[in-house]
């Protein structure tokens, strides 16, 4: 398939199964370079894939909706789907693969193994959705074993995600190397997501209020604050400005082990989880 709407625009060769996948990456030029994602693709899987074009021979994407990782059936349900216009985008943004298996290609019957990281993964979205880094670590696995690519790319927006799957890749010897990419963000700071499609509009004009609120506890860091409550307090005290939100946690933790600090003596996440009627976001800032 060939988009002629950009100049970046290739063929892309979409594969359904693992013999197809293998087949076509022992004719790759390497170093090859994965972008994971469950599809819909936006702005910020974009980025992604340009970053993994621009800085390897071959590019791969997959595209796949983890049922392992949704606690909620309806969550999985309701997770928006578009293979069609996502093949396009990959073309656009320069990939040269697509691997967009179904279920029973992940998961073989008789599947039986979960791939468990431990205490980074247990704060945080790990205690708000029990089991979701199990699936997210396992499908991810499971991906760089197929795909043997000599770097994956990950969006610094997932934070906790990107710390996990760094952890799951060195413990298990993966060699792949883990890359983060910064968060791509609408015009009003609101960090793109997938999820972001099931706002209202007036859900939609509240959300901007998690930038805020980490821009607020930011300028508090730059201007000395250096107690992680009277941060996590600036993070509550925004998103109460907000009728529309509802927070669920809010975060100052390490970044080396996501545990919440008394006192911010060297580099921090702020992070917040946010539900907004139905949706729930999520956003984070490091400081360095
Ligand atoms: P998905 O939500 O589709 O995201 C795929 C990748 O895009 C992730 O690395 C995510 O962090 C990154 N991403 C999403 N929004 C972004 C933004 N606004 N800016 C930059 N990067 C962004 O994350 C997953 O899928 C899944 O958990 C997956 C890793 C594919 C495993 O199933």
């Amino acid at each position: 398939m060939l988009t002629r709407e950009s100049p970046a625009a290739r063929e892309v060769r979409v594969v359904r199964t693992r013999a197809e996948l293998r087949e076509a990456l022992s004719a790759a030029r390497r170093p090859v370079g994965l972008v994971p994602t469950m599809g819909w693709l936006h702005a910020g899987h974009r980025a992604l894939i340009e970053r993994a074009q621009a800085e390897n021979a071959t590019t791969v994407v997959s595209i796949f909706v983890n049922p392992k990782q949704f606690g909620d059936p309806a969550d999985l349900e309701r997770y928006p789907r578009n293979e069609a216009r996502d093949v396009e985008i990959c073309a656009e943004s320069g990939a040269d693969l697509v691997f967009a298996p179904s279920v029973e290609e992940i998961y073989p019957p008789g599947f039986d193994t979960s791939v468990h990281v431990g205490a980074i993964a247990e704060p945080l979205e790990g205690a708000a959705r029990p089991g979701h880094f199990d699936g997210v670590a396992t499908v991810v696995a499971i991906l760089f074993n197929l795909v043997g690519a000599e770097r994956a790319y990950f969006g610094q927006k997932d934070a906790q995600q990107l710390l996990v799957i760094r952890q799951m890749a060195r413990d298990l010897a993966i060699a792949t190397e883990v890359v983060a990419h910064p968060t791509v963000r609408e015009p009003d700071g609101l960090a793109l997501s997938s999820r972001n499609v099931h706002l209202t509009p007036e859900e939609r004009a509240a959300a901007p209020v998690l930038r805020r609120a980490l821009l607020a506890a930011r300028a508090r860091w730059e201007a000395g604050e250096r107690s992680g409550e009277a941060l996590r307090q600036e993070l509550r005290d925004v998103l109460a400005t907000e009728s529309l939100a509802t927070p669920e946690y809010v975060s100052a933790a390490d970044t080396g082990t996501l545990q919440e600090l008394d006192h911010l003596a060297g580099p921090a996440l702020l992070s917040m989880a946010v539900q907004f009627g139905s949706t729930r976001l999520i956003d984070n800032e490091l400081l360095p």
